[in-house]
């Protein structure tokens, strides 16, 4: 048994597809999450930019005795997994090849969408993984760049006309060219998958990136027999890097729990 916390990061909000899911298949888990606020949206920036920013969000939470740690945000594990993995002595799980591995499961025509941020879909991480695993998906990626900045601005519900327009713009293509799976690359997407399955409709399937990689990350700690007691019920603490209250008032509405005053302010220059 092991009772250290497990580290979770993202540019913001998003991140917190995953907590959800670990909160629901891991209550036992200690978690420690960072919202890199001040630097949110991640998606536009180059790969160097995203490195720097991924080790210094890294450094925070291992500045905690972490046992894993969750990068809950596709950019990051897009662009810079594999360097991360390479310079941490600590198992780093990412959020691609889960979603990958679940979206070829449920698609039936091979035919899988995936929306993203640019940098996601400009790495090419999801469409290599998707291929590497089954060599005759057709893929068909699509940049949402608008997306994580209204999500960060609180205009993610179904009836506000901002998001439900740019929602049509970006899915209408995708639908037209007949995906029957739609993969939310970007764990930020599922605070949107009322408006994105309004356009998609009934009959193609919707792959979370943050909820795969939290079943990943309960297989990986089982496996190397890092799981806690299991009779416990685990605390969850939360820090971002610029001001707390618009991170907490949508975190809890997301999350459904009262997040006020639960966020902290750090500052991720210092790492
Ligand atoms: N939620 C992140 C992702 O999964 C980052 C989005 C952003 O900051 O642009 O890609």
């Amino acid at each position: 048994m092991d009772m250290r916390p497990i580290g979770v990061f993202d540019s913001g909000l998003g991140g917190l597809t995953a907590v959800r899911a670990l909160w629901d298949i891991l209550p036992e888990e200690n978690l420690i999450y960072f919202g890199d606020t001040a630097r949110v949206p991640y998606g536009g920036r180059s790969k160097e930019t995203l490195l720097k920013y991924a080790r210094q969000d890294v450094r925070f939470l291992r500045s905690f005795d972490l046992k894993a740690i969750l990068i809950a945000c596709g950019t990051v594990t897009a662009t810079s997994l594999s360097t991360l993995q390479a310079e941490n002595d600590l198992p780093i799980v990412g959020v691609v090849e889960p979603t990958c591995r679940r979206a070829l499961l449920v698609t039936k025509t091979k035919k899988v969408g995936i929306i993203a941020t640019l940098a996601s879909i400009r790495s090419g991480a999801y469409e290599a993984t998707l291929k590497r695993l089954d060599s005759e998906v057709e893929v068909i990626g699509k940049p949402c760049p608008l997306f994580v900045p209204l999500v960060e601005n609180g205009r993610f519900r179904r009836g506000d006309v901002v998001i439900e327009t740019m929602a049509r713009e970006y899915l209408e293509p995708l639908k037209a060219q007949g995906v029957d799976t739609l993969i939310l690359g970007c764990t930020h997407y599922p605070l949107l998958t009322e408006v994105i399955a309004d356009v998609m409709g009934p009959d193609v399937t919707l792959v979370s990136a943050g909820e795969e990689s939290a079943f990943e990350l309960k297989r990986l700690l089982k496996a190397e027999g890092l799981r806690a007691d299991e009779n416990r019920s685990g605390t969850s603490e939360f820090y971002v890097s610029d001001q707390t209250e618009d991170f907490e008032r949508i975190a809890s509405v997301f999350l459904q729990e009262d997040l006020r005053q639960a966020a902290r302010r750090i500052d991720i220059e210092q790492y």
